[in-house]
């Protein structure tokens, strides 16, 4: 559907308007259907489906007043609320649009038009029903996963407990929420609670991971951009905010913005207006902020590499994950559930743990908390031979391992004496170098002597950050 030709409905009374619009189209290649009527335009629409209906706001000649244009886009409202609205006016009129606006126009454009500048409407409401089907079809997706998730969610600790009552009592509000905590403890899990449990929650939940836009492409994929505003841009892209506009825009890994766009962001949450790229005009967004970081962002902020004005319209509200060595109870709840998970996933019916793997299990560090214990668990389901795991089958690291005095040999190190591979020793390894870094890419990356690219690529390979 993506890709199927645009169909346009047409409604104009005069015939020279429909012919010039209809010839415009099909030399795009688009398709469209010419109507003289309010009426007619209606029954179109029952008829079959159009993406976008071009619709002029006059037509008994010599009326001016719009009136039977406004009573049409209200109608086709009602009919067929998905469906973009263009509306066309007379030149000067501009109180008409602003009216038509207002009653849920998509777009407008003045007579006598601008070719270009009346397809760049086009293809924009063309995108933005695209993007909204998107956000639909994804949110009703989230909602089965969700439902499995929600009923694999553990947290029957005391602090796990705490953070779930103060959840319940900040989601409904409109404040943005600052999650802390390390690597694995469940950030990502809970920023989509918190839009769950929101009055946003039939609208969209937009991730963007922060550490993972390319600094060129930063303003383009946040606040979109219009076609040509660079060499790239061959059409009219949405931005993230504009995605999550009406639900919540969650900024994974958030300590990661380089300084010079923490100040585009903070504009943006300054006065919720925005351009896109290349474009002059100013958008409103209305947009509940979730982000999240394992990294000290008061210590970023103290070093000068995190704006404390930003912080602070980040932080209105801030969860604290606890690390899952610090929630002792959840950890055999968790091993036991992930077990089942896996179990099944894999067919394994039957295998089962060992008291030693539980002791082991709960006297374990976690330093890449709940993923890794759910990866391990994952791992040893696969290796498994017989039907009982015992404390040898998580190849748990005896201790804390060195990072900084180089990657190959702390791994080398790393699967003499824990029996792993060269791949799931450099897993460790990155997972560690996070958490001793407090979760700054940069600095992780110079301990295990890599690029910051470099270290994504592993970062992505692996799963984590995900
Ligand atoms: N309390 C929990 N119960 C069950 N599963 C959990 C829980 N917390 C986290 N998980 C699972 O652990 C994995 C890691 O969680 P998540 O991705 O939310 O962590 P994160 O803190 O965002 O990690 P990172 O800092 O690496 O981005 C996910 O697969 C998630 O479903
Ligand atoms: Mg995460």
């Amino acid at each position: 559907m993506a890709n199927a030709t645009p169909n346009i409905l047409i409604a104009d009374d005069q015939r020279d308007v429909r012919e010039a619009l209809r010839l415009l189209l099909k030399s795009e290649g688009w398709a469209c259907t010419p109507v003289d009527g309010p009426a007619q335009a209606l029954e179109a629409v029952r008829r079959q489906r159009f993406d976008v209906a071009l619709i002029d706001l006059n037509y008994t000649r010599d009326t001016t007043s719009g009136t039977e244009g406004l009573d049409l886009l209200r109608e086709l409202r009602k009919l067929e609320d998905a469906l973009p609205v263009v509306v066309m006016t007379a030149w000067g009129t501009i109180n008409l649009a602003v009216e038509a606006m207002r009653h849920g126009a998509g777009d407008f454009i003045e007579k006598p038009w601008d070719n270009q500048r009346l397809m760049s409407v086009l293809v924009n409401q063309l995108a933005l029903a695209r993007a909204h089907r998107r956000e639909q079809r994804l949110s009703a997706q989230n909602a089965l996963l969700r439902a499995d998730e929600a009923e694999g969610f553990i947290a029957e600790s005391p602090s796990m407990r705490r953070l779930l009552d103060t959840l319940a009592r900040v989601a409904p509000s409109d404040a943005n929420v600052l999650i802390l905590g390390e690597n694995g403890t469940g950030k990502g899990v809970i920023a989509q609670r918190i839009h769950e449990a929101s009055r946003r929650a039939g609208a969209g939940f937009v991730k963007v991971n922060m550490g993972g836009i390319p600094e060129s492409v930063f303003e383009a994929e946040m606040f979109g951009h219009v076609r040509g505003a660079f060499t790239d841009a061959k059409s009219d892209r949405i931005g993230r905010f504009e995605l999550a506009d009406g639900g919540s825009l969650f900024l994974d890994e958030i300590a990661n913005i380089p300084l010079a766009q923490q100040a585009k962001l903070l504009r943006v949450l300054e006065d919720g207006e925005l351009e896109r790229v290349g474009s002059s005009r100013t958008l409103k967004v209305d947009v509940r902020l979730v982000s999240a970081t394992n990294a000290d962002l008061a210590g970023e902020v103290a070093r000068g590499a995190f704006r404390k004005d930003l912080l602070f319209r980040l932080n209105t509200v801030e969860l604290q994950l606890p690390p899952l060595r610090d929630r002792g109870e959840d950890i055999p709840l968790l091993a036991t559930a992930f077990l089942a998970r896996f179990a099944t996933r894999y067919q394994r019916d039957g295998l089962r743990f060992a008291p030693s793997a539980l002791a082991a299990l709960s006297a374990y560090a976690w330093p890449g908390n709940v993923r890794e214990l759910s990866h391990a668990i994952e791992r040893a389901v696969l290796m498994a031979t017989g039907d009982v795991l015992d404390a040898a089958a998580f190849h748990l690291a005896p201790g804390p391992v060195a990072v900084g005095q180089g990657a190959i040999a702390a791994a080398a190190a790393l699967t003499a004496s824990a029996n792993l591979t060269v791949e799931q020793a450099e897993e460790q390894l990155v997972r560690q170098a996070l958490v001793q870094s407090g979760g700054n890419i940069l600095r992780a990356a110079a301990a295990l002597g890599l690029s910051r690219p470099a270290l994504y690529r592993r970062m992505e390979k692996y799963g984590i950050g995900d």
